[in-house]
């Protein structure tokens, strides 16, 4: 996720750009860089780092123009560096762009550019698109970009500016947020109204498709056809701190409705031809065949997507995964063989102790392969391959987004593993991966109605421990929620195997006591309802999670919260996000920092 920014009027566009920038750090600051229209060219500045950078050189060029674009950047493809940074221009450097999104195709078009002669200075995706308008324009800027983006495979906001059109700039979209607004003293545009809510509440909200043309005097609206419209304007009445968060009240749950989007973007473009393509992870098939043994090293949450792993792996390539903590991991000399595939998963992608088990790794001769959210982070950086989650910037410091981008990126890969070792044929990877792309839409489901997770919280509230429960995947899953649980609302909680209940835990169970239970339809369906039996004969209160359709749970839990009906392998996605809203409602409602619980950080970077 990135942030545009755009104004056109009687104003200088310096100061503006930078203001509406820093508004909208909080979607990524690896660089950030403006286009302005300064005597008849376009003036170029990007830099690496955050936004104060970019402020601070600029203050030595001053520019007087008064039309222009900003971008601040959440790497996607291409590491952070100030050649990376948008704006990106055409050869000529009369056209500028800003991106946000994922130009899925950006490799074949940028082959067949440079085959018409097109030099790139970065190699980031976007880039393409400077040239892809270049190529068209002949005059209207409006049908330039329309010829370019209709090139585009994938997810673009697009803020275009060119110095034969002064004063102009083009703006559209393809499931990527653009809004754009008239103010006492121009025209803006923006990701997200927050970049412009001092100069303007009436804003339009651009949707797929639609082209806006902003000047000085006005905006115009255009369909896909390129027909003039009449734009829907919305008054919004949010504070800063609201609009920031998207309308939510705290960034978790903003976090946790953009998981949909998260695997969508995730698995963006890995299906080619019916084939699976991790390009990233540079190991042939014959390589990926050899490997005899994955471990998965992480640590918190990241260890918990690679227990979810090991299940797929193991049931699909049919070689042995061991998941690890990675503090115990670097302490205790591991057998590591060149045929040893190391996956270190870490959503800053500096956590030091996971750092520490790839150097170690490596020094043993393993292959490792790092799955992060953070481009250029030191696990990308240290590792032989890398796969990115794709969430962008995750603020909340309980993973949500992050997670089910690991578990969606870590299936993919242990498909990739099938895929090399033959353990599953290309029909049967193919309707995987089409399955795996619906749980978007099953999320999408499960956060339309939140009401009966809401009230399981309140019931478990005011308890002092909670037990989290589960069989096979919805083992994993329990791990998860339990950690969510106890990070964000200080209510221990902790998570076993159903089946060892009778081995310790259920000493645990009393009146009242609360139950936790991943009970979806699976091969030990069965098994885990007898748990919640010898748990209810004991009084406990017992939350099921369970498959929509399954009238029978209701006789052996107090509150059920139904997800759609999916693959077991699947399960670990769907199930996950009402354990999510589970631990935040509980947080909530016992008054707690959902964003920022006490003790913890976002990252761990030492020991
Ligand atoms: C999860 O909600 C926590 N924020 C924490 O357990 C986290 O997953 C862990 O510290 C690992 O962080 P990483 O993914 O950045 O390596």
């Amino acid at each position: 996720m990135c942030g545009i920014v755009g104004y056109t009027g009687a104003e200088r566009a310096q100061g503006i750009l930078i203001e509406g920038l820093t508004r909208l750090e909080y979607r990524g600051y690896d660089s950030a860089g403006v286009a302005i229209q300064e005597g008849g060219a376009l003036e170029v500045v990007c830099r690496k780092g955050k936004v104060g950078e970019l402020s601070r050189t600029l203050e030595d060029f001053d520019l007087k123009g008064t039309c222009g674009i900003g971008h601040t950047r959440w790497a996607t493809h291409g590491k952070p560096s100030e050649a990376n940074a948008h704006p990106h221009t055409s050869c000529a450097g009369d056209i500028a762009i800003v991106h946000n999104g994922i130009i899925e195709n950006f490799a074949e078009l940028r082959d067949e550019l440079m085959a018409r002669g097109h030099s790139f200075a970065s190699d980031t995706d976007t880039e393409v698109v400077a040239h892809l308008v270049e190529e068209a324009y002949d005059g209207d800027l409006r049908a330039a970009v329309a010829d370019a983006t209709a090139r585009l495979v994938g997810a673009y906001g697009l803020a275009v500016v060119c110095d034969r059109e002064p004063g102009t700039i083009i703006v559209t979209r393809k499931d990527s947020p653009i809004v754009v607004g008239r103010g006492a003293e121009g025209s803006y545009v923006a990701s997200d109204m927050i970049a412009m809510i001092d100069a303007t509440r009436d804003v339009v909200v651009l949707a797929d498709g639609q082209t806006a043309r902003l000047t000085a005097e006005g905006i115009e609206y255009f369909d896909e056809a390129g027909e003039p419209i009449e734009p829907t304007v919305t008054h919004v009445d949010w504070d800063i701190d609201m609009a920031e968060k998207g309308g939510h009240p705290d960034f978790m749950l903003k976090e946790i409705y953009e998981q949909p989007r998260v695997i969508r973007d995730t698995l963006a473009g890995r299906l080619v031809s019916g084939a699976l393509a991790i390009d990233e992870l540079d190991m042939t098939p014959e390589e990926l065949d050899l490997v005899d043994r994955v471990y998965v090293i992480a640590c918190g949450t990241s260890y918990h997507a690679g227990l979810i792993a090991k299940n797929l792996i193991e049931a699909w390539a049919r070689i042995p995964c061991e998941v690890e903590v990675a503090s115990e991991f670097r302490y205790r000399n591991p057998i590591i063989t060149p045929t040893t595939l190391v996956v270190a998963v870490s959503q800053s992608g500096e956590t030091a102790d996971t750092l520490a088990a790839i150097r170690d790794a490596r020094v043993k001769g393993a292959k490792v392969f790092g799955i992060t959210n953070v481009v250029g982070s030191p696990v990308a950086r240290e590792s032989d391959g890398v796969i990115y989650t794709k969430a962008n910037k995750e603020i909340a410091v309980a993973s949500t987004k992050s997670f089910l981008g690991q578990v969606a990126s870590l299936t993919l890969l242990a498909l990739l593993l099938a895929q090399a070792k033959g353990g599953l044929t290309t029909a049967q990877i193919r309707l995987l991966f089409s399955e795996l792309a619906d749980t978007a839409e099953q999320v999408e489901a499960i956060l339309e109605d939140t009401a009966a997770i809401d009230e399981a919280a309140l019931a478990c509230k005011d308890a002092t421990s909670a037990l989290f429960i589960g069989r096979g995947m919805g083992a994993a899953i329990s791990y998860e929620g339990a950690l969510k649980l106890k990070e964000i609302s200080y209510l221990h909680a902790e998570a076993y195997a159903a089946g060892e209940m009778k081995h310790g835990p259920i000493a645990l169970i009393d009146e009242g006591f609360p139950v936790i239970a991943i009970a979806t339809k699976s091969p030990v369906y069965d098994k885990i309802v007898s748990n919640l039996q010898e748990s209810k004969a004991r009084g406990a209160m017992i939350v099921a999670v369970a498959t929509e359709g399954d009238e029978d749970i209701r006789k052996h839990a107090d509150h059920v919260i139904y997800i759609p009906k999916v693959r077991d392998a699947f399960s670990a996605i769907t199930a996950s996000v009402p354990l999510q809203l589970f631990a935040r409602a509980v947080a909530v409602a016992r008054g707690c920092d959902v964003d920022q619980p006490r003790n913890l950080a976002k990252s761990v970077t030492v020991e």
